[in-house]
């Protein structure tokens, strides 16, 4: 049994289908079900038993202790975490109580329940903490790409509440023996990525006739990961990372902000056309830059490969494609995010 939190957000629901597809093994799924948290990613799972979903918060103790001593899993797989940098700049406070007090609290009822177990069901345990690569910092052009041992400069309330998650896993390795294992990764993208995030907020607002917001001078670079593949190195990494280990997760596939979106552009200009036949690239709009925003980031993703034989299998032309096609056949599943509260959220962030 694996006990997954977070899984009904972009990560989450794609790690758990993707396991499911693969294993018979169940999946406990404890989500809080925040604005990014949507049953309907798991619908086509509605009905399997090898599936159960419990809505709650990984900050919530008594939860955790009952839910662990009921189900036993052989592993926690931490997904939850409030995942926005511009809302960690408008309004910090939920990234404290999930990211750090919340982890926290998970990491604190893994090791009363793994300190009990005995023999192999405590060798085998494992928590696995998914992170992120802007723990890193800012990464300036020419630098090589972010190693496991390079040192951490969180820039947004963000990253700094996912740092300060990292150090707590690794604490509660050295401090306690937890068996621990943390991954860092570069930006996702894929089925089921709420539209406040770049890739599916520009498919989104293009195929409505809306501005695509650029911000700054649009050159900010990410490294671009296909989710189907964060979850597949999830897994090697949860088969055989060795305990206590970072693993760095990346798609070698550095790009610039206005690279990425006028790659987007152009897929849709082929699979839906404008109706006046001039390119979507014409919605593109410069707006005001995000406060602190990091300039670089880059992953070197050589340990992975070396020690676990892990390597994507997309490209970001494969991925991309794949992507746009995924929101072209899914306008309900687009439409059921877009309500109110989204609309809430584009018109304070976007609105000056
Ligand atoms: P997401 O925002 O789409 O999903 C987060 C999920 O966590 C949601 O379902 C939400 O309801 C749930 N959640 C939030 N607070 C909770 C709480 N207190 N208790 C229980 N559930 C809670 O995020 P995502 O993009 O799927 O990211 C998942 C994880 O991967 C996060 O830890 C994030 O930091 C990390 N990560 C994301 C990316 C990326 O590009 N999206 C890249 C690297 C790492
Ligand atoms: O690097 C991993 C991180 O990637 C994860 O830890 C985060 O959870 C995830 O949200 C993502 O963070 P980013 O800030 O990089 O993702 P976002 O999609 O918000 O932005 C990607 C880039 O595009 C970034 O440089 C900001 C820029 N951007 C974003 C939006 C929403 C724009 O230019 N315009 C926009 O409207």
């Amino acid at each position: 049994m694996l006990f997954v939190t977070g899984g009904a957000g972009f990560i989450g629901s794609n790690f758990v289908l993707d396991w499911l597809a693969g294993s018979d093994e169940p999946v406990v799924n404890i989500d809080k079900l925040t604005y990014a948290g949507n049953l309907e990613n798991l619908a086509s799972i509605r009905d399997d038993r090898r599936h159960l979903f419990v809505e709650g918060d990984i900050g919530d103790s008594e939860l955790l202790a009952r839910l662990l001593a009921v189900h036993r899993p052989r592993a926690i797989v931490n997904l939850a975490a409030e995942s926005h940098v511009d809302r960690s700049i408008l309004g910090p406070e939920h990234f404290i109580e999930t990211n750090i007090v919340g982890t926290f609290r998970l990491l604190e009822a893994a090791r009363a329940y793994w300190s009990a177990l005995q023999g192999e069901p405590r060798d085998a345990f494992r928590f696995l903490h998914v992170s992120t690569d802007e723990v890193y910092g800012s990464l300036a052009a020419g630098l090589p790409a972010f190693g496991e041992t390079c040192r951490y400069e969180p820039n947004s309330p963000y990253s700094a509440s996912k740092a300060a998650s990292d150090h707590l896993v690794r604490a509660y390795h050295q401090t306690y023996g937890l068996p621990v294992l943390t991954t860092n990764c570069s930006n996702n993208y894929g089925r089921y990525q709420f539209p406040e995030k770049l890739i599916p907020l520009v498919i989104h607002n293009a195929l409505a006739g809306k501005p695509l917001p650029l911000y700054g001078d649009g050159r900010q670079v990410r490294d671009w990961l296909y989710v189907g593949d964060h979850c597949s190195a999830i897994c090697r990494v949860l088969d055989a990372g060795r305990v206590g280990e970072t693993y760095n997760i990346g798609g070698w596939n550095e790009k610039p902000n206005r690279e990425v979106v006028e790659t987007v552009c152009a897929i849709l200009d082929q699979l839906r056309p404008r109706a006046d036949g001039l390119p979507h690239a014409r919605q593109i709009s410069f707006v005001k830059d995000r406060p602190g925003h990091d300039r670089r980031y880059a992953i070197d993703a050589s340990k992975i490969a070396r020690e676990l034989g892990w390597r994507p299998t997309e490209t970001f032309d494969t991925g991309i494609r794949k992507t746009v096609q995924w929101y072209l056949g899914n306008p309900a599943w687009v439409q059921g995010v877009t309500s109110g509260a989204y609309r809430e959220w584009v018109g304070r962030h976007y609105g000056h």
